[in-house]
């Protein structure tokens, strides 16, 4: 039971919109997006009811990893605008009374960072150590090997690479062009906050979304992995570099920065399945982040060795209900508070991954999903696209060649390189697991409107008559069907849909942002059922969805179930407006029921 009554804050009851500008909207025609693209649609964003946007990196970069790569944090990568365009962007944000985060990506820089230069130059530069290099190890014939056995974030390779010019290696959690720095140095420490986060605060933004905010402490003697893919020469090693021992040191320092500002704060949590652990993280008293996305929901289906060992829909509704139930389960009994997202850049689509995206349900899926999300506890995500119901890409329309995220193609390779390029039965198997959980499904070009050239991507330079280029990744095989102009005035459409539930979350805050949340019946396979209320009494919700194509008949959550004197459920939402019927769920149908409590 809940003992801490909730402290009301403007950002738990925030939804938060996430944009990836690469992808979100070209305003010049070169097939890239822009940051004028993204002031352009400003409008569109407030009118979906959002009260925040987080801009992923947008910095100076190589674009290794779209930008997670970063060469200099007070630059903007040139193809993106410039600092001016984001001065534009933070203004234009705030005159139409949004708030603006930022990604904060400082586990590590690129390796084109001037830090990183130097620190490569010689082992007595003064920057040496701000990055983590180590000695080679040599087996008993004296073959070098690297200091330890981790795998690196990306395919199967070592989490290690050796340079050559001083003769040690340097570790790189993610890609090689990705070195890690050493938080061990409060030179270093210094260094990173005036340039990361105090040169954007005092250009005005609001906050930020910090990127693998658990790994910048790693353990001291950096010891082996276990063994747990023996095929393997590297190991899963996330369990050891996650959460660290000065972990909460850093961020309370981190946290001094932020506080001068009034600046918000989400990490990203992977690796982190205890609520105990996650709690330290977000606990108001603690004074670390604001609120953490946990990896309950996002790990749903993925294999256990490498995310991408794994087959299509891979796990159950209860599996997926159990997710959702314990990321919600935070806040009970804690100051903490908890985020609710189903997709972001590094995840497929939604509708594919948790409902059905054949042409027939997808639609209805995507509204069932918006139920849903909005119903639950915590400070809502909106991920580009969702609010209008993207769907991964299909198969048979969009080949592998045309998949571009380090990620995807790493992984890719690596079976290419255990099997065999000619094993055509495992390439396939890995092109069916990348179909549907490959990153690239979140980083397609926006589709604003099936009508212009490139889903019009680039509609503004076409209409001022650019002769605008392909984007950077081939658009949508579907942005005829699925895209903005044919949802913006379809009373039916699920972006309308999204507009409705964001209102019905604002109505109902009390309960669907603020209230605890209760599975009612975890073990149904195709429904889930579950219920939001306030300890200390009063009326509840009940909310319904049907994770099937086919028609359920459902009991009613009885007196006894809900903790009522009488059930006495009145509908007020459902995703099939209006038809609303006790006791039976169309395919993908949701429903909404008001518990009065007499
Ligand atoms: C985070 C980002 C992801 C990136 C990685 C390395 O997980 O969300 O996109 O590849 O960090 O920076
Ligand atoms: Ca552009």
């Amino acid at each position: 039971m809940t003992v801490v009554a909730r402290e009301k804050k403007w950002w738990k009851e925030a939804v938060i919109y996430q944009i990836y500008p690469a992808s979100f909207c070209d305003s010049n025609g070169d097939g890239i997006g822009d940051l004028p693209g993204i002031t352009s649609k400003l409008d569109y964003i407030a009118s979906l009811g959002v009260n925040a946007i987080w801009v992923c990196p947008m910095y100076e970069s190589p674009q290794i990893d779209m930008g997670y790569d970063i060469s200099n944090y007070e630059e903007v990568y040139k193809p993106y605008g410039t600092v001016q365009d984001m001065e534009v962007l933070i203004r234009e944000t705030h005159a139409r009374g949004m708030r603006i985060m930022l990604d904060l990506v400082i586990n590590h820089t690129s390796d084109q960072h001037a830090w990183f230069k130097e620190s490569r130059l010689s082992k007595d530069n003064a920057k040496r150590d701000w990055y983590i290099w180590r000695p080679a190890k040599f087996s008993a014939t004296g073959e070098r090997l690297p200091p330890n056995n981790w795998r690196c974030n990306f395919g199967g390779g070592s989490a290690w690479q050796w340079d050559e010019q001083t003769g040690e290696y340097y570790l790189h959690l993610f890609a090689t062009e990705q070195p890690d720095l050493n938080w061990e140095n409060p030179v270093t420490r210094k260094a990173i906050y005036a340039s990361s986060m105090e040169y954007w605060l005092d250009r005005g933004v609001d906050g930020f979304r910090v990127d693998t905010v658990n790994m910048y402490s790693k353990p001291g003697d950096l010891p082996d992995a276990p063994i747990v893919d023996p095929k393997a020469a590297f190991q899963p090693a996330s369990l050891l570099y996650c959460n660290g021992p000065r972990m909460h040191e850093y961020l309370g320092e981190m946290n001094a920065v932020l506080a001068r500002y009034g600046a918000i704060t989400v990490g990203e949590l992977p690796c982190t399945p205890d609520m105990a652990k996650v709690l330290k993280y977000v606990s108001a008293k603690a004074k670390q982040l604001d609120m953490v996305f946990q990896f309950d929901v996002v790990d749903v289906g993925f294999g256990k060795t490498h995310k991408y060992e794994t087959t299509p829909r891979n796990f159950t509704l209860p599996d997926f209900k159990a997710a959702i139930g314990r990321t919600q389960g935070l806040i009970f009994g804690s100051d903490g508070w908890t985020t609710a997202f189903i997709e972001n850049h590094d995840q497929a689509r939604s509708v594919s991954r948790f409902t059905d995206d054949r042409p027939e349900f997808r639609a209805l899926g995507a509204k069932l999903l918006a139920l849903m999300e909005s119903c639950l506890s915590g400070t809502q995500y909106v991920y580009q696209g969702q609010e209008i119901g993207t769907v991964n890409t299909p198969k048979e329309s969009y080949p592998v060649e045309n998949y571009l995220d380090i990620d995807s193609v790493l992984f890719y390779q690596m079976v290419k390189e255990r099997h065999g390029p000619d094993n055509r039965a495992e390439l396939d198997k890995a092109f069916t697991a990348l179909q549907y959980l490959a990153r690239d499904h979140a980083r397609l070009p926006m589709a604003w409107n099936g009508k212009a050239k490139f889903g019009g991507f680039s509609e503004a330079a076409e209409k001022e008559g650019t002769d605008v280029k392909e984007p950077w990744m081939k658009p949508h095989p579907l942005a005829g069907e699925i895209n903005v102009a044919s949802q913006l005035d379809d009373p039916d459409s699920v972006l309308n849909f999204w507009r409705k539930m964001l209102r019905f979350r604002r109505e109902h805050a009390d309960l669907l942002v603020y209230g605890d949340f209760r599975d009612l019946r975890p073990a149904d396979k195709d429904l889930f059922v579950f219920v939001k209320e306030d300890h200390r009494g009063g009326d509840k919700i009940v909310v319904s969805l049907n994770f099937t194509t086919g028609k359920k008949s459902w009991q009613m959550p009885t007196a006894e179930e809900l903790g009522l004197k009488e059930a006495n459920l009145v509908p007020i939402t459902s995703t099939h407006h209006g038809k609303t019927a006790e006791g039976v769920l169309a395919p993908f149908e949701g429903q909404v029921w008001l518990a009065k409590a007499t």
